[in-house]
């Protein structure tokens, strides 16, 4: 049993967001299809949820569909979606027996309407949750969420006449669809890739990355808790000095949307 200790238990993560890659090499390094790969990674999702509340880490996001995942073929995209459907009627129960808030991410309107369906129903089932909080990025692409939120906020200054210069990151953070998370201190991503495939990508600003050589189906408990040591690890310094850090106190500095 794994336990931090008071003062790092001060420095986990609130919000963890994972990219969850290498499902298809996972299956294919043991001669299966694709899809026996996400089956197995969403059995997985439960024990990393469980990892977060274990270590009160309150928000998780999870990379769950991109946009440019809609390019792959059709049967795997079909099949991702009724994965998505079975895990939501799968774990309903135990989300609302936990205080699990659902959220989404991503343009909707893109998923087949059952996915859809089911994924506004368990959003809408969970909503008045407040333990903690899982979010689904489905057809997400941070560029595209950029793109609305400008549209938005164009929007505003026209029925407003709000002036553009007023527009700070605090202002326009509000009109991403991240609103109502904190940004994600932490990015894990699975698989030994290197980048953020466009995700989150103003909101990872000062989230420290971890990459794990694991594929998505055997990141566990824990490869979840190595990611955390890992991380209270490090020096967030937000674009201060470690003078100055050790000076002022570490909560007006950290999880906030700077
Ligand atoms: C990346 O593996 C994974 C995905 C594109 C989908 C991730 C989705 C799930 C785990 C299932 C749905 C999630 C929930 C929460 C129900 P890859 O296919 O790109 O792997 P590869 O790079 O090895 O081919």
């Amino acid at each position: 049993m794994t336990t931090f200790s008071e003062q790092e238990s001060e420095k986990l993560p609130k919000h963890v967001a994972i990219i969850m890659d290498g499902n298809g090499r996972w299956a294919r390094s043991r001669g299966k299809p694709r899809i026996f790969g996400h089956r197995n990674g969403v059995k997985n999702v439960r024990s990393v949820v469980n990892a977060a509340r274990e270590f009160n880490v309150p928000y998780i996001t999870l990379y769950a569909f991109s946009t440019e995942n809609q390019n792959r073929p059709e049967d795997e995209k079909s099949g991702l979606m009724r994965l998505l459907e079975e895990f939501l009627r799968r774990e309903l129960a135990s989300m609302l027996k936990d205080g699990i808030r659902l959220r989404a991410i991503g343009d909707l309107s893109g998923l087949p309407q059952f996915a859809q369906k089911i994924v506004e129903e368990s959003i809408e089932k969970t909503k008045h949750n407040n333990s903690w909080n899982l979010t689904l990025a489905l057809n997400y692409g941070s560029r595209q969420e950029v793109l609305n939120g400008i549209h938005s906020f164009a929007k505003n200054i026209l029925t407003t006449g709000e002036i553009p210069e007023n527009l700070d990151w605090r202002t326009f953070s509000n009109h991403l669809e991240t609103k109502d998370l904190p940004d994600p201190d932490l990015i894990i991503r699975t698989s030994g890739e290197f980048r953020l495939s466009n995700f989150l990508l103003l909101q990872a600003a000062y989230a420290e990355i971890f990459v794990s050589p694991l594929h998505w189906p055997d990141f566990n408990r824990e490869a979840f808790i190595e990611a955390l040591k890992n991380y209270i690890g490090r020096e967030r310094r937000f674009g201060q000095t470690s003078d100055q850090l050790s000076h002022s106190s570490p909560t007006l500095i950290s999880n906030k949307k700077l």
